[in-house]
Formats: structure tokens, sequence, C-alpha cells
């Protein structure tokens, strides 16, 4: 088997190209990735020299090349992890969103029709669903409500494949997953940044009331579940992966800053992001039943072995932190940091 993983060098693509190659000794791997901001090939330098993985430099947008990847590498399914995938930066401009995570997915789907593949699977995201009050869960029949321009993008893009397997038959999976942590995260997203901040004892930035709930998966749990469904999902359907790890914003806080010995004063509330989705809580009945999945992750392990990870990669993370990443960083947060809405946790709302 042979499989073309695109955005293979951003952090869940990194995760699955490495799964793979361990998992599956018989299987080759071609990765194809443009390199943006978040595709970093230093997160697969550990495979670089294994014979059975190929990287080349592209964009999914570009369907010519795709075609000829797909024709000359001779990939038989393809796993499309190419996306903008952070809804802050889909907040302050929405257009890269559009032009990656819809057009960018519709152009790879008709490269996937012209040269003919076994299986397409759209990695999605279970924030398509939008958010949930106190109670209830996120089922693959769910109502799809996206609230950002990140999750409308997605969510478009997760309708386009459904409607290439409904229109055109393209033998399509869809997955859904909820949130994902561990190694080579970009420390754009809450965990690693919350890390990396409290690594170097400066606020972490917790949006609004930090009441917002999420529920986590372990990359590898993730990668375990995409595996399942890259094998065996059922053709046309859309599948949840999730792990059961409900936790609201402050407790995943709170338990970085305690393992790392940081104190709680680090700890900034600051103003909410716009159209903030209170709850995610994503069932994977489906997928535990139909393909076996258990995830084997628990969060105390996760988030333990994750902060180790960013402690014995400071190098990786500091040279993101230093580079581009920081006119970023300022954007969004000096003004928030500074200003007189924040608080420290603890002192008086
Ligand atoms: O649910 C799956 C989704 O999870 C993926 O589709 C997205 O690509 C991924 O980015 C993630 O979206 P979130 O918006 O949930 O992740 P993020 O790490 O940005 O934020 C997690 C929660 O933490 C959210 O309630 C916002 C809050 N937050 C985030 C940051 C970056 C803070 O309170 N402070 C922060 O500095």
């Amino acid at each position: 088997m042979k499989i073309l993983v695109t955005g293979g060098a951003g952090f869940i693509g990194s995760n699955f190209v490495r799964h793979v190659l361990r998992e599956k000794t018989d299987w080759e791997v071609v990765n194809y990735d443009v390199l943006t901001y978040a595709g970093n090939l230093e997160n697969l330098q550990d495979v670089e020299e294994d014979p059975r993985y190929t990287f080349v430099k592209g964009d999914i947008a570009d369907r010519k090349t795709v075609v000829e990847v797909l024709r000359s590498e001779r990939c038989d399914r393809i796993i499309n992890f190419a996306a903008e995938t952070h809804v802050d930066r889909s907040i302050l401009d929405p257009g890269p969103f559009l032009r990656t995570n819809v057009e960018g997915t519709q152009s790879l789907l008709e490269a996937a029709r012209d040269v003919g593949v076994e299986r397409f699977i759209q990695v999605g995201t279970d924030e398509a669903y939008g958010s949930l009050g106190e109670e209830g869960y996120f089922v693959e029949d769910s109502p799809l409500q996206p609230s950002s321009p990140y999750s409308a993008s997605k969510t478009a893009a997760d309708l386009l494949a459904l409607a290439y397997h409904k229109t055109y038959r393209l033998p399509v999976v869809v997955t859904r997953g909820t949130n994902n942590y561990g190694p080579y995260q970009f420390p754009e997203k809450l965990i690693p940044l919350a890390i990396a901040n409290a690594m170097r004892d400066k606020p972490v930035p917790i949006y609004g009331d930090g009441l917002y709930r999420r529920d986590w998966i372990h990359v590898e749990d993730h990668c375990r579940g995409l595996l399942a469904i890259l094998e065996n999902g059922a053709i046309g359907e859309i599948y949840n992966i999730g792990a059961d790890c409900e936790k609201t914003n402050l407790d995943v806080i709170r338990t970085i800053l305690k393992t790392l010995g940081k104190p709680e004063s680090l700890m900034r509330h600051v103003e909410d992001r716009p159209g903030h989705d209170r709850r995610y809580a994503t069932q994977a009945a489906k997928l535990r039943s139909e393909l076996g999945f258990e995830p084997e992750w628990s969060f105390d392990r996760g988030i333990s072995e994750t902060i180790r990870w960013y402690q014995e990669h400071r190098s990786w993370w500091e040279r993101i932190i230093q580079g581009d990443y920081r006119r970023y960083y300022d954007d969004q947060y000096k003004g928030r940091l500074e200003g007189g809405g924040a608080r420290r946790e603890g002192d008086a709302g």
C-alpha cells in the first residue's frame, strides 16, 4: 500500500506519517506539503532516511502537480491533513482558510477523480457541530453549526468531500476529530502555548472566564483512529474520533502549571475570543463499535509526557517563537495581556 499524506509536515500529519511507518512495515508514504508557517520538516527528521518515505513540496490547490505525483508515485489512497487550522488566525484573516481548506480540498478531490484512488480520507473537525449547552454530545448526524471562519471552512470541505462521494462515487470517508495535543503541536494552540509561556515564567492567557470546555485526545490515539478508518472505514460515512475527555480550559492550565511547578499567578484572564464555542463533547461510539477503536492514552499520562516532550525539545519551539510567529503572538496577545481587562486568576473580577 502506498498513501499520499497531504499536510504531512504539520502537527497531526507528521505524527500520522510516523505512526504509519511504525505500524505498517510494508506501506510507503508520500508526504505532500506546501510548508506554510505551521509545516516543518524538522517534525519528521527521524524518518527522513526511511526508504519507504518520500517528501514532495506542493500545494493541494495545484491540481496538475497533485495528479503528477499521484501518477508517478502510484498512490493507492489519500489522507488530507492539509489545512489552515487555527481559529484565532481565521478571525484575524479568513481568506487563507477559504483558499486552502475549501478551494484546496476541492482541487484535491478533483485530482483524486482524475487519477482514481481506492480511498480518500478527509480529516475534519468536531468544530463543524458548533457549540453544545451543558448537556449532550455530538454524534455524526448532529446539526452542523460552525461558528468561526475556520470551522465554517472545514465544514465546507467535509461537505464537499461527501458531495463528491454522492455525485461522482469518489470513495470518500470523512472524520471529525476532537482537540488534539501531544508532541510537535505548534505553540499557537492552548496546550503548547501554555507550556511554553509557563516554562519561561510568562503569563498564560485565558480567554474569558476559562470555563469553556474542550474534549481532548492524544494525537497518537487520533492517529490510530485515522489509520483504522483509512484501512477499513465504510465509504461515504462520517466517523467522529474522540476519547471522552472533557475538561475546562482552567483545569488544563492548572494541570500544566502544577506539573511544571509554576504558580497559578501566571494565569491571566484576557478578552474573550469572538464567537467562542462554549463546549465540545464528542461521542466516538461508531468508531468504537464498527472498527474496534479504544483510546490508549489517559489525559494524565498524555499531558505529563507532552510537557516532558516540550521540556526536552526546547530548541524546537524556541526557534518557532523567535521567528515569524512573534509578530502573530504580539498582535494577538500584547494588547490583551497588557490592557486593563487582563486580570490574574484569583483577583476580584
Ligand atoms: O475541536 C477540534 C479543534 O480544536 C481543531 O479543529 C482546531 O484545528 C484546533 O485548533 C482546536 O480548536 P480550539 O479553538 O478548540 O483550540 P485552541 O487551542 O485554539 O483553544 C482551545 C481552548 O482554549 C479554546 O476554548 C480557546 C482557549 N484558549 C486558546 C488559546 C490559544 C485560551 O483560553 N487561551 C489561548 O491563548
